[in-house]
């Protein structure tokens, strides 16, 4: 094959278990969102795969990976899906073991090479006998990306060997995206001396945000999918309905993506208050939201 390769890419499917609250409000009913995405993808035989970029299930428990792959399972092409930081490692990859879905690090279509990066490999910890496991708890759920050295090498290696004349990474988390919160020069720095090293790497495709976005990273265009489980625009400060991106990979090594957004009553596009605003511009933390969010509500009490 010598042409144009299509893929449509989501990310950031966050299921949950049946009769579970999205977070009182403040996320989608992300079954509902699947369903919406899909009927608004339509007709889609003429798609090579369909990839996702992690943060499939919103806690990483056994029951979202099931509903995950049913609803994956409804692609009439390959669907590849990569980890993301709420994806705990195992029951990720029993979860997502289903016909038609896979999670192979590597796929060569034409002339292209995709690699599916765990960008969240540098926060596992080595066992005496060669695995990699999650940290103890819930500590994944809220990390950075970070790749670390074997996560690294194994890009090199890729890069290296791969006879792909073009390569492109998918990954859950973007490096230093333009969202403070998610920035992490730690993490950017790995990137750098990757992108350094391979001029053969065209662009990455990514998710975690839930704003989407695509901007530049040493020359390199980097895309962000929007998220299932709720979505924001920066300037001006507004929640947007859930949706997927599609891209068009022509055999020249030029890239072509587009945000599809799926405009529904159920999800009106309105300004987020202030709060968030500063979530996302790095002025408070996560668990500096929750406690500002339980101190108003005990006060309303
Ligand atoms: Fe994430």
């Amino acid at each position: 094959m010598t042409g144009t390769v299509h893929i449509l890419q989501l990310s950031d499917t966050h299921f949950l278990e049946d009769g579970v609250d999205p977070e009182g409000g403040a996320a989608y009913d992300t079954s509902e969102a699947f369903d919406a995405v899909l009927g608004h993808i339509g007709d889609h035989g003429h798609l090579d795969m369909v990839v996702v970029t992690g943060d499939v299930a919103d806690h990483g428990g056994a029951a979202e990976y099931r509903k995950a792959a049913e609803a994956f399972s409804q692609f009439q092409v390959p669907v590849n899906v990569c980890p993301g930081n709420h994806d705990f490692d195992a029951v990720f990859a029993a979860g997502m073991a289903r016909p038609g879905i896979s999670t192979s690090r590597v796929i060569e279509v034409g002339s292209w090479a995709f690699l599916f990066v765990d960008s969240s490999a540098g926060t596992m910890l080595d066992q005496d006998n060669g695995l990699r496991i999650d940290p103890p708890g819930t500590d994944r759920l809220r990390t950075h990306g970070s790749l670390g050295a074997r996560e690294t090498a194994w890009v090199h290696q890729m890069c290296e060997t791969t006879s792909a004349e073009h390569v492109f990474v998918w990954l859950h988390h973007p490096p230093q995206p333009p969202v403070p919160m998610c920035r992490d020069d730690a993490y950017a720095a790995e990137w750098h001396a990757i992108l350094n090293a391979h001029t053969k790497i065209r662009g990455l495709g990514g998710g975690h945000t839930h704003i989407p976005d695509d901007y530049e990273l040493m020359g390199r265009p980097v895309f962000v999918s929007p998220s299932f489980k709720n979505n924001f625009f920066l300037d001006p400060q507004t929640w947007l309905p859930p949706g997927y991106r599609t891209y068009e990979f022509a055999a020249d090594g030029s890239i072509a993506s587009e945000v599809q957004l799926v405009d529904d009553e159920r999800w009106p596009r309105h300004p987020f208050g202030s709060l968030l605003g500063s979530l996302f511009n790095g002025e408070i933390t996560f668990s500096e939201l929750d406690e500002i969010i339980a101190r108003r509500s005990a006060a309303n009490d």
